[in-house]
């Protein structure tokens, strides 16, 4: 998994060496969705060099270690204001509301539309699965849109009042002497947004349910034996939030695994199975925050792709943990939960839980 995640024969997109007509499995952009393609074109998740590397060298310059671990007091403080008594859905009352609070913070978002992000987000994402509806891509294409308005809004009051945030560095920045075009900011800023909540939400919610259902495993976070930074990595291994990725194989006659693959093929990485490999991890099966080695997980994936996010992450995930050992050490599931129907997006519909 690692090697085809580097391998610079395969891609995340084929449009830049070929067509449809090489590359069978692709479907035809439908036009009716042009406005969630339009948010997409200039997404870093699709995009492969050199125009992935200029967009990418920006991004990361916002990412500094410094900056991300400048969030840490902020998520710890916002992890435990957010946090809800009694009884509660851990993913609409507290996860989804801490996550999209951080990366609104990173970016200089205002909170006052949080909703609205998550209900775009929740309709685009829908696009990645492989069963996506014609209503979902409706949705998908309408969001897109509403998207893009409100994020062109906001690129323009920080041109006319800059801020310190991550918005006005993204609306000044010059990539080889020149400015991102709108349509590069909007993407560059809606893949940050959606990326940025939806996987750290899904990771809470299976991660805490893993935790629930061992409750073995939660007494030694409570008991101080394991900390919550490395039950984290446990937490992306054993369920990660993002089960599928795809790469096109963009040359002839590749070989991977033994097995040649020809141009145009289109290939389905699955995260999830690659984190119960037994030959990197003993008892793969097994739900252990005290693994030793789980912080070798594929998780956040590699190669030019890797997550960039994947440091605030960690802190997010690893200060709510706190916050729910420190304030709520005798959680349980108050209902059985539900799966989201997803497959790419693994995450679950609500949960349900008694703090
Ligand atoms: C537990 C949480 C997270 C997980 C498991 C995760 C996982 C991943 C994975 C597997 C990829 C690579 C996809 C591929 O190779 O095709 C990726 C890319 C990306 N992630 Fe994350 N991510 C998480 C959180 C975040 C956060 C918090 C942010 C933003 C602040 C973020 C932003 C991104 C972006 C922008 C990319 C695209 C990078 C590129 O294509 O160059 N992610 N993530």
């Amino acid at each position: 998994m690692r090697a085809c995640l580097r391998d610079r024969q395969l891609g995340r997109n084929f449009r830049h060496v070929g067509d449809e007509s090489e590359f069978a499995a692709a479907e035809p952009l439908d036009p009716r969705r042009q406005a969630f393609w339009d948010t997409e074109r200039w997404s870093l998740l699709w995009l492969e060099p050199p125009e992935h590397t200029r967009i990418r060298k920006l991004v990361a310059a916002a990412f500094t270690p410094r900056s991300v671990e400048s969030l840490r007091e902020p998520c710890r403080e916002l992890a435990r204001e957010l946090l809800p008594e009694g009884r509660f859905d851990l993913l609409r009352d507290y996860a989804q509301p801490y996550s999209i609070a951080v990366i609104c913070r990173l970016l200089g978002v205002p909170t006052d539309r949080a909703r609205d992000l998550l209900d775009w987000s929740h309709a685009m994402v829908k696009m990645y699965e492989l069963d996506t509806s014609e209503a979902q891509a409706e949705r998908a294409a309408e969001a897109a849109g509403e998207f893009r308005d409100y994020v062109v809004a906001l690129a323009e009051e920080r041109r006319r009042e800059p801020r310190d945030d991550l918005v006005t560095r993204l609306v000044e920045a010059r990539v080889d002497g020149e400015r991102l075009t709108d349509a590069q900011l909007v993407s560059t800023i809606i893949v940050l947004l959606n990326a940025g909540h939806e996987a750290t939400v899904n990771t809470l919610g299976n991660g805490v349910l893993a935790l629930l259902r061992h409750p073995v495993q939660w007494q030694r976070l409570v008991n101080g034996e394991v900390e919550p930074a490395a039950a984290v990595e446990e937490l992306i291994r054993w369920d990660p939030p993002l089960q599928l990725f795809e790469r096109w194989v963009l040359e002839d006659a590749v070989e991977l695994a033994g097995q040649r693959v020809p141009r145009g093929a289109k290939l389905a990485l699955l995260f999830g199975a690659a984190n119960r490999d037994p030959r990197v991890f003993v008892d793969p099966d097994a739900f252990d925050v005290r693994r030793a080695n789980a912080g070798e997980h594929i998780g956040f994936g590699g190669g030019i792709h890797v997550c960039i996010g994947a440091s605030l992450a960690r802190i997010e995930l690893t200060t709510a943990l706190e916050a729910l050992v420190e304030r709520a050490p005798g959680l349980s599931l108050a209902e059985e939960p539900r799966r989201n129907r997803a497959f790419v997006i693994w995450g679950l519909e609500a949960l349900f839980v008694q703090a």
